[in-house]
């Protein structure tokens, strides 16, 4: 069964979250969105990454980003943890995450997004949440997934690095090369004839030779 694919318009859900009911298609207004899901509640890997996304919450506001989590567990215990979670900050108790978490207790977002991780189980043996993350346009429209299990934490440095390579390239012509990070020359796209290519990319387009002699591998500075 295929589960959402690039482009798809991602479900307009309601779900209760810790900062009450959403719509999620309202949640999202104009802004680009991340929903990042979670296998449970007070659990080690998962306090790690919450705690990191919360600090970075400013580089997501700064990309016009919503940031949204999901865990299988209720508000009441995502209201618990969160302490935790800026306790492991070294923050004040007193304040709340800088996002909300869904909650999906009965796993039916989980089940419905083609979260389940087949593989880790709970007590009662059912399958918890994997790490997933969506990142969702101002369109609506699904533009990136990623897909780990439970026992690997995400990376949110490079979530905020595939955020600014597709910011970049739904505005401009181009792609991101191998390890590119903001700053770095892209990749005039492969469709774009040499001479549109001369006038889309002022700053000028260099050829690398290769021995197919084919010249596809074409760079400029970042537009
Ligand atoms: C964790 O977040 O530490 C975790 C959760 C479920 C399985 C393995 C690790």
């Amino acid at each position: 069964m295929p589960g959402l694919l690039l482009g798809d318009v991602f479900p307009d859900f309601d779900a209760e979250t810790t900062t009450g009911k959403i719509q999620f298609h309202d949640f999202l207004g104009d802004s680009w969105g991340i929903l990042f899901s979670h296998p449970r509640d007070y659990t080690p890997v998962c306090t790690t990454e919450l705690g990191r996304a919360a600090k970075l919450s400013s580089e997501f506001t700064k990309r016009n980003v919503k940031m949204i989590a999901l865990s299988i567990d209720n508000v009441e215990d995502h209201c618990g943890w969160s302490k935790d979670i800026l306790a492991y900050n070294n923050e004040e108790p007193g304040c709340d995450l800088p996002f909300p978490i869904i909650a999906d207790s009965q796993r039916e977002l989980a089940v419905s997004l083609g979260m389940l991780d087949p593989d880790e189980k709970d007590k009662e043996g059912m399958p918890l949440t994997a790490r997933c993350v969506f990142i969702i346009g101002p369109d609506k429209k699904l533009k990136l997934s990623l897909l780990y299990p439970a026992t690997t934490g995400r990376n949110f440095d490079e979530i905020l690095r595939v955020i600014d390579s597709l910011q970049l390239t739904a505005q401009k012509r181009v792609a991101t090369p191998a390890d590119w990070k903001p700053g770095d020359r892209v990749m005039v796209l492969p469709n774009i004839p040499e001479d549109e290519a001369a006038s889309l990319f002022p700053a000028g387009v260099y050829k690398k030779d290769l021995p197919s002699g084919k010249k596809y591998l074409r760079y400029t500075p970042q537009p």
